[in-house]
């Protein structure tokens, strides 16, 4: 099944100059990037994007770090490109994460993990909806 999931670039990688080997990873793994910006958040514009999150302790860092710098939002599409994304991404904490992922290659601590991903479906589609509008992701 074709699925689109958001990826996020965060500011850790924006900030060391990582945006293209990572974006050469997802092409090089068949995930297609078929919507993408550099956008900066305001706090509170993090705030809604990790709303599930509201509850946890490190919510208020987490949104502080978000909002530091640039990311770059990408919407991408292929098969399974939910899982696949996460699988190529590795385990949320760096020092955890698999050998040949992205975290593990390009993230530092589990807050600086370099990118984010949508976990499901559902997700996806409140994320992919939170930064992109039908001009510029259109229906599939
Ligand atoms: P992400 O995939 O962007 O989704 C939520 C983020 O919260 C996660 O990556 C981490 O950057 C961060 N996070 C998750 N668990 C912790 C934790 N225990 N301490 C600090 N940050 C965390």
């Amino acid at each position: 099944m074709i699925e689109r999931t958001l990826a996020i670039i965060k500011p850790d990688a924006t900030g060391r100059h990582q945006s293209g080997a990572i974006l050469q990873r997802y092409e090089q793994a068949g995930l297609v990037p078929v919507a993408m910006k550099l956008v900066r958040l305001t706090k509170a514009q993090a705030e809604g994007f990790y709303y599930i999150h509201k509850q946890r302790p490190f919510f208020d860092s987490l949104c502080s770090f978000m909002s530091s710098g640039p990311i770059v939002v990408i919407a991408l599409e292929g098969e399974q490109a939910i899982k696949r994304h996460r699988d190529l991404m590795g385990a949320t904490d760096p020092a955890k994460a698999a050998e040949g992922s992205l975290r593990k290659a390009f993230g530092t601590h589990i807050e600086h993990n370099a990118v984010h991903g949508s976990d499901s479906s559902e997700t996806a589609q409140f994320e992919l909806a939170y930064f992109f509008n039908a001009l510029e992701l259109p229906q599939p």
